[in-house]
């Protein structure tokens, strides 16, 4: 197959790109895309070494599939053209998790249902897919009714910019220097925060209220 990951440069992007190696994914051609910023950089990838493009309406034509990981707002506006042009789009954001018409997958659980596409298949927020595999034969062999659940979540949940703003946070911290804070709101190093995402009016954060079932 010939694959696009559109995101590739990312934290995700680059496990994807590990990730169709180690399944020994069929890929006969695999296409790099990132923002304008990284085109014609070369990443090395199991699959050889391989020049960053930028997102054109081309790629399309000439992937079969393309792995959306570059942010809800690409997604949405990438995805009439992945359709237009018949190319398989396998959505890593939020942006089509809650439309009627897009399976939500889990490959342990429902991969089925992902047969039925429409040309666009969704996957959920991270945290709920690694605690659906879990829960889901508990619910099958005794019938869960409520799960409270806390999670722990890595600098890496916000992409490779926070990750590197905490290693620079945590060199400083230990150099006895004050810590720059960017993409958080109080300094990652030895820390942790209970603030994921904005938070709703409910009180709960967005990234919190990713794991209900009814939103
Ligand atoms: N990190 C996680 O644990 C995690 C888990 C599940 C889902 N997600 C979702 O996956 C997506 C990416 O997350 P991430 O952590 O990989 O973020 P990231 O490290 O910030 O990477 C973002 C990627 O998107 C690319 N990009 C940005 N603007 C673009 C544009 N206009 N056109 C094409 N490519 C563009 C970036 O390219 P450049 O390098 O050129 O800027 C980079 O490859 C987000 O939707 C996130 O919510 C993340």
């Amino acid at each position: 197959m010939k694959i696009a990951i559109i995101g590739a440069t990312g934290a995700v992007g680059r496990e994807i790109i590990k990730c169709l190696d180690h399944l020994k994914f069929p890929v006969d051609q695999l296409f790099l895309v990132a923002s304008d910023r990284s085109i014609g950089q070369i990443l090395e990838t199991p699959f050889g070494k391989i020049t960053l493009e930028g997102l054109f309406e081309d790629i399309f034509k000439k992937a079969d599939l393309a792995i959306f990981s570059a942010g809800k707002e690409i997604s949405l506006a990438y995805a009439p053209l992945a359709k237009k042009h018949h190319c398989l789009m396998i959505d890593n954001s939020s942006a089509f998790r809650y439309d009627k018409d897009v399976p939500l997958v889990i490959p342990e659980i429902n991969a089925d249902l992902a047969m039925n596409h429409q040309g666009i298949i969704a996957n959920p927020n991270c945290t709920t897919a690694i605690a659906a595999v879990v829960l889901w034969p508990l619910h099958q062999t005794f019938g869960l009714k409520k799960v409270i659940i806390s999670t722990y979540q890595a600098a890496s949940g916000a992409g490779q910019k926070a990750m590197d703003e905490l290693i620079d946070q945590t060199k400083d911290y230990l150099s006895g220097q004050t810590e720059t804070v960017k993409y958080f709101q109080h300094s990652l190093a030895f820390n942790i925060i209970p603030h994921i995402d904005e938070f709703q009016s409910n009180g709960y954060t967005k990234e919190e209220m990713k794991n209900r079932k009814d939103y």
